[in-house]
């Protein structure tokens, strides 16, 4: 083929014996037809030309290959597959050599994997992430690793979806060979003319055998309990462990054809569906309007005002990614108190031997604490983590505006208040943004922008780069009460007492949350945050909440008696002796048999699957009306927070995912069938009426935006 006619995503070219096949697919030369095509075309045109002896795979750009092109899941195949082009390079007569410098994942590893010989340079990054899209390696992966690396090895890479380093490659037998430097043409043609001049063979990964069967299959059993247990509710784990057996029992083409059936069911599955919309929402919240308009403001010198749970938590996360850190607190003890908040955290680092004294003083050499505002004239940026109180806030804002220098970034963690109304205790509102991190801040990776009326776009875009920064998962929010998550989750929480109070215990609802695939029901998150939190807001709230609305009371109950969770050790849940995991309490109980009779409510059962319909009806109705307002741009946004922030199981991709993959026309027949029963809580948001009448789901919003 001349090159000319070479499609430009594989484009070839002869150095002396050996034929170059570059891959250049951008952004990450993922797998698509146009490339799979190429490649199979590369290796008859080198098989047809006698004076190429040797194939050598590169990537351009800064990737290697990153996988299957995912984009096309879902869709209908177009030949060739993928398995084909991977046995195709592998029975090529011709020697096949890869050359490594960036990102080989998935089929970019299974491609690599088919060719005879292996280079990696410095910056390559080796892994087979596929479970993490709920798939398996589905082009001979699943039988190449184990041949290569061993059955362990080669599992625990599967199904961690962790990435090698070209080191950590080498070490576990994928790479034959590290080459220093960025260039793997060079570095690839010289270990190709380097194994022309020794007279290597082809070398088939496929032949190899799996040396010792007994202990391989002792592996395999224990690994197969271990995964039942570890990844209960997950579809692809399992079917990994059945592929890595077939390779270990079966001949090599009986193991791929057994892989092949398996990658199909993961494939149709509704858990990789779920996955799939979570890896590409997941990057899609960055994309937002102002990201044209404005670049970001630069920042680099930081502080927080604030050390208590979160203003430490935030430190962490700032220090962790290079940032200078000066934290203000209101008197010498308190910042102290801050300054030990912040250290323990690397203290437990340094205790399970995770970090060194040494790491933690260079980290804290970019730390400062002080007592006076005035040390932070010249800081680039400012989040301020101080009390919730509106009057608080407002007397931090007023000091910022009169210390910081103009243009400086005045953001508050504020979970619910209204940050137009703490803009305008400054005389720069274009400056003020709300970033609403969780706790903990140095673990939990949602970050919600929150995007005040008078903000500058360029503060917006400023806020996304941090996020990146401190590697946060970042979603833009309009100003409202509790913006996206907490807005949403107040209602869902109601829905969850009202569910209660009608006749499902509180342990029967976390039992049915759990069940859906949540790490924790309502009650257990509420006795893990401290019920004291919602019981202050409660009382806050009391003087403006609609008197028509139904309103629980067990949990004020609760509370008056001091139980407010593990920190006391009893809430919903009994904890003694300082235990984690909680145990039914017949006394809450019984204060939920009076809350009921003092209001006539005779118990009704409930199943788990009717719990969660009212529980998941009440979040997607409340994240339509979320994006109906604009305080979510796209239904993928409300997915993002609360894969991200609230514990949602990623596998069912995010509640609004859940709700298309159910049916919106199920979901809103559910929420009118509640609403006998309670038309004031079971308000049906219009959006979601507008798309079921228009036979839409909301993932056309997201295609629309
Ligand atoms: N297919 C299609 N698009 C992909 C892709 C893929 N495999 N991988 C990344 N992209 C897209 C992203 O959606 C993004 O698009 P956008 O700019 O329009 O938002 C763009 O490439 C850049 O991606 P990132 O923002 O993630 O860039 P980073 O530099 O941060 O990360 C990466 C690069 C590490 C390669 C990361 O993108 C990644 O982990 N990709 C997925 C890798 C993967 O899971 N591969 C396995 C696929 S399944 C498979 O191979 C099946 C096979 O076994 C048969
Ligand atoms: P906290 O009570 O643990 O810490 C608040 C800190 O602010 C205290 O150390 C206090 O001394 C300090 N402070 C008070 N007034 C100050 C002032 N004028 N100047 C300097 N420091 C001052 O509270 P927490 O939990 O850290 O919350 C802080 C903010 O973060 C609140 O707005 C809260 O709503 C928000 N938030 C809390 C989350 C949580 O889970 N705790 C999650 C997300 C946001």
């Amino acid at each position: 083929m001349s090159p000319a006619a070479q499609a430009p995503e594989v484009q070839t070219r002869r150095e002396g014996a050996v034929l170059v096949v570059s891959i250049n697919n951008p952004p990450v030369n993922a797998l698509g037809q146009a490339v799979r095509a190429g490649l199979l075309a590369a290796v008859e045109q080198a098989e047809g030309d006698a004076a190429v002896r040797a194939l050598l795979i590169v990537g351009e750009g800064k990737a290697f290959i990153a996988g299957a092109d995912i984009r096309e899941f879902g869709k209908p195949p177009v030949p060739p597959s993928l398995p084909e082009v991977c046995n195709r390079l592998e029975s090529c007569g011709k020697l096949v050599v890869a050359a490594i410098h960036g990102a080989a994942l998935g089929g970019g590893l299974e491609v690599a994997l088919s060719a005879h010989y292996r280079l990696a340079l410095p910056a390559a990054s080796l892994g087979l992430p596929e479970v993490n899209l709920g798939l398996l390696p589905g082009a001979g992966g699943t039988q190449r690793a184990p041949r290569l690396m061993g059955v362990k090895a080669a599992a625990e890479l599967m199904l961690s979806g962790k990435h090698l380093s070209a080191k950590a490659a080498a070490a576990a037998g994928l790479v034959d060979r590290l080459v220093e430097g960025t260039d793997p043409v060079a570095a690839g043609l010289a270990y190709a003319n380097e194994l022309l001049a020794q007279g290597a063979q082809p070398r088939r990964t496929r032949d190899l055998k799996i040396a010792d069967q007994a202990a391989a299959r002792a592996e395999l059993d224990a690994l197969a309990l271990e995964t039942a247990k570890k990844t209960r509710g997950l579809f692809s784990p399992g079917k990994i462990v059945e592929c890595v057996r077939a390779a270990v029992e079966l001949p090599f083409d009986e193991g791929i054809a057994k892989e092949r059936a398996l990658f199909v069911e993961c494939l149709n599955s509704p858990q990789r569906q779920g996955l799939v919309h979570a890896f590409f929402a997941e990057r899609e919240t960055a994309k937002i309007p102002e990201a044209q308009a404005a670049a970001p403001r630069h920042f680099a010198k930081i502080a927080i005002i604030g050390g208590g749970t979160m203003g430490a938590g935030i430190t962490v996360s700032a220090l962790d990614a290079g940032l200078t850190v000066t934290m203000i607190e209101r008197d010498a003890e308190s910042i102290a108190r801050g300054q030990k908040n912040v250290e323990k955290v690397y203290d437990g680092l340094i205790a399970k031997g995770r970090m060194t004294a040494e790491g933690k003083a260079a980290i804290l050499a970019r730390y400062t604490p002080s007592t006076r505002y005035d040390d932070i004239a010249d800081v680039d940026l400012v989040i301020e983590a101080v009390f919730e109180d509106l009057e608080v806030k407002k007397a931090v804002f007023k000091e910022l505006d009169r210390v910081c220098k103009p243009g400086a970034v005045l953001a508050t963690n504020t979970s619910y208040l209204d940050i137009d109304a703490i803009a305008a205790a400054t005389s720069r509102p274009q400056d003020v943004i709300g970033l609403h991190f969780f706790s903990p801040a140095n673990i939990m990776k949602l970050l919600e922008i929150v995007v005040p009326a008078k903000v500058a776009p360029d503060v917006v875009t400023t806020a996304f780069a941090l996020a990146k920064k401190m590697k946060k998962v970042p979603v833009r929010a309009g100003v409202c009460d509790g913006f996206i998550g907490n807005r949403i989750l107040a209602v869902y929480k109601q829905a969850a007492d009202y569910l209660m109070e009608d006749g499902a215990s509180p342990y029967e609802i976390d039992e049915a949350v759990r069940g859906f695939g949540f790490a924790m029901g309502p009650f257990q998150v509420t006795d893990l945050a401290g019920g004291d939190i919602g019981w202050a807001t409660r009382k806050r709230r009391a003087a403006t909440r609609d008197p028509q609305a139904r309103y629980v009371e067990v949990a004020d109950r609760v509370c008056e008696r001091g139980w407010f969770g593990q920190k006391t050790g009893r809430g919903f849940y009994l904890y003694p002796q300082g235990a984690r995991v909680g145990q039914p309490d017949p006394e809450v109980l019984a204060i939920v048999d009076a809350e009921r009779a003092k209001k006539g409510i005779t118990p009704r059962q409930f199943t788990a699957d009717e719990i969660m319909r009212r529980y998941m009806a009440a979040m997607v109705n409340e994240g339509a009306k979320v994006v109906q307002e604009g305080i979510a741009l796209r239904p993928l946004d409300v997915d993002v927070t609360f894969l991200s922030g609230y514990g949602f199981p990623r596998w069912r991709g995010g509640p609004m995912k859940w709700a298309d993959m159910t049916g919106l026309d199920k979901v809103l027949a559910d929420i009118r069938a509640f609403a006998k029963e309670d038309p004031l809580f079971w308000k049906p948001a219009p959006l979601l009426e507008q798309l079921v009448a228009e036979g839409r789901n909301f993932d056309s919003l997201n295609k629309a935006a």
